[in-house]
């Protein structure tokens, strides 16, 4: 499988709750390469924006609301099979149901606030990263 890349963010509440060591070194110790990464704040447009592909579902405004409350962790990871690899690294949406070990399933409070973003292809992986970092962020 090619090495290729995806995007992810430590989200509001993991920041809040100081896990952001804990989940790099967990990223990092199962094989990713960070390339770019920054703490920084989406505004509400940026999270609207970010997630616009929701926007019809009942819990868009609590997302937007959500991601946008706090500092996040942005990055982009490098990995064989980044994408698909890094989704069951982070374990299923609700942490309840994530598997044992997951990010979410030791991070994560409830469905909305699940502490980390995954990127689900390819090709939303170079559009999240690009919405982050510039060209000149990413090595
Ligand atoms: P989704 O893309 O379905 O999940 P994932 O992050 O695992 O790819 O949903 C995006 C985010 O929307 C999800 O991480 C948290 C939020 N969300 C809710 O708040 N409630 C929900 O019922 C769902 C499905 C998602």
């Amino acid at each position: 499988m090619a090495t290729n890349r995806t995007f992810t963010m430590i989200k509001p509440d993991a920041v809040e709750d100081g896990h952001i060591g804990a989940i790099l070194e967990k990223i990092t110790a199962s094989g990713f390469r960070i390339v770019a990464l920054k703490l920084t704040q989406m505004t509400v447009a940026d999270a609207q924006e970010f997630y616009a592909v929701h926007s019809e579902r009942p819990f868009y405004g609590e997302l937007v609301e959500f991601m946008s409350r706090g500092p996040i962790v942005a990055a982009v990871l490098e990995k064989e099979n980044a994408v698909e690899d890094f989704r069951t690294l982070i374990g299923a949406t609700n942490p309840a149901e994530a598997a044992e070990g997951t990010i979410r399933k030791m991070f994560a409070k409830s469905v909305g606030e699940n502490a980390v973003h995954g990127s689900d292809s390819d090709e939303n992986a170079a559009i999240e990263s690009a919405f982050h970092f510039s060209g000149r962020e990413m090595f």
